[in-house]
């Protein structure tokens, strides 16, 4: 069955291939052998209809010049005789109104290019701005427009300074009208130093300054080597506390299993354990960068277990063994050690 779809699908796909190449070559031949008559040119404001390339002997295409614009000069039908187009180009001018200045905060409505005669565009200032000058709506009259356009006038608030270091902004955004509040806040770990939580934009300027902030939680714990932490990570805030557990085969000697930050120093020292059963601790992962390993074993490392190491890909093997095992406490040979590929060992 499935043999059968296979085999369907490549027919098609074939099928496709020859249609596609056949209408590609019919195409070519007709472009090369019928067109007598190169593409006729089409002036400015001015639109082809009725005909196509490849032109044939005898094809009449027809010229109309596009709204807003108007004949001056040229022919609306012109045909293709024995190799040239008989007439003259047909020559169109734009008899709509200009285009209107851009001025920024001020927004038009209800007029699309080319202006035609009659056509309005309606202005208004946008959030932030307020009318200097002109007029809210102008007419297009006889090529031209009856007044001119709004012009507005940013009387909002500058953009705010970014805020220090933890410290966060929220809820405001550009334009900042007058009236609006930006809200700061301080990040996880961090306390208010001075400035304002809120500063309101009043006749466009900002009224306070921003709130900063300083990191008042702990330093990064002490590392362990014979217990570990699954969530004690930065920032360590006040009140966040630290629960440690000994490793597989290990047992506790000293410190605390929970160790809580309070006013930026930590209440004791994290537990430290040593290993009390047979077997080893993780294996020398080597010295460099580019050593992946242990492979294929984990904790608890009991005794005759045999871990293999390998370098990461682009590195290569400059010394020490890839397999190792536990024996007597100890795993055996020399860690590995892996350069990168292509280049010198600088240090030993
Ligand atoms: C333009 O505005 C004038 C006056 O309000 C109105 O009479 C005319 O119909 C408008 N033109 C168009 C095209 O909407
Ligand atoms: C355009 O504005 C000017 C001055 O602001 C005013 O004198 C004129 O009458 C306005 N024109 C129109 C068509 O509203
Ligand atoms: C800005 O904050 C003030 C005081 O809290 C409040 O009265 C005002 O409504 C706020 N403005 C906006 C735009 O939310
Ligand atoms: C931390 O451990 C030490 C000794 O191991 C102990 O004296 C101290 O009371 C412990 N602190 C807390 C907060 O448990």
């Amino acid at each position: 069955m499935l043999r059968l779809r296979v085999q369907l699908t490549l027919v098609l796909i074939a099928a496709l291939v020859w249609q596609s190449e056949a209408w590609w070559s019919r195409r070519s031949t007709r472009r090369t052998s019928t067109s007598v008559c190169p593409n006729p040119p089409t002036g400015f404001g001015a639109m082809q209809t009725g005909c196509g390339w490849p032109y044939e002997e005898g094809e009449t295409c027809e010229f109309v010049c596009r709204d807003g614009y108007r004949r001056t000069s040229g022919d609306t039908s012109r045909n293709c005789n024995g190799g040239t187009w008989t007439g003259e180009t047909l020559v169109c001018e734009y008899t709509g109104c200009g285009r209107l200045p851009y001025s920024p905060g001020a927004w038009r409505t209800g007029c699309y290019w080319p202006y035609t005669d009659g056509e309005n565009c309606t202005f208004y200032c946008g959030e932030g701005y307020i009318e200097v000058s002109g007029n809210y709506t102008v007419t297009c009259q006889d090529g031209t427009w009856s007044g001119t356009p709004l012009t507005c006038e940013y009387t909002g608030c500058e953009v705010p300074e970014e805020p220090s270091s933890g410290v966060r902004r929220k809820d405001c955004w550009w334009p900042f009208a007058n009236g609006e509040n930006c809200t700061y806040f301080c990040v996880r770990g961090h306390s208010e130093v001075s400035g304002d939580s809120t500063v309101t934009c009043r006749d466009g300027a900002w009224s306070g300054t921003p709130l900063t902030c300083e990191y008042t939680g702990c330093e990064r714990p002490p590392l362990t080597s014979g217990s570990w932490s699954p969530v004690c990570w930065w920032p360590y805030e006040n009140g966040k506390e630290c629960t440690y557990t000994c490793r597989d085969g290990h047992s506790p000697v000293s410190g605390n299993s929970t160790i809580t930050c309070v006013d930026g120093a930590w209440s004791g020292i994290p537990l430290e354990c040593i290993r009390t059963a047979p077997g080893c601790n993780p294996p020398p992962v080597g010295r460099r960068y580019g050593t992946w390993g242990p492979r294929r074993c984990r904790s608890p490392y009991e005794e005759g277990e045999t871990c293999t190491l390998s370098c990461l890909r682009g590195y290569q093997q400059e010394s020490g063994d890839t397999s190792t095992t536990c024996t007597g406490g100890q795993w055996t040979g020399e860690p590995l050690v892996c350069t990168r590929r292509g280049r010198q060992t600088t240090d030993g």
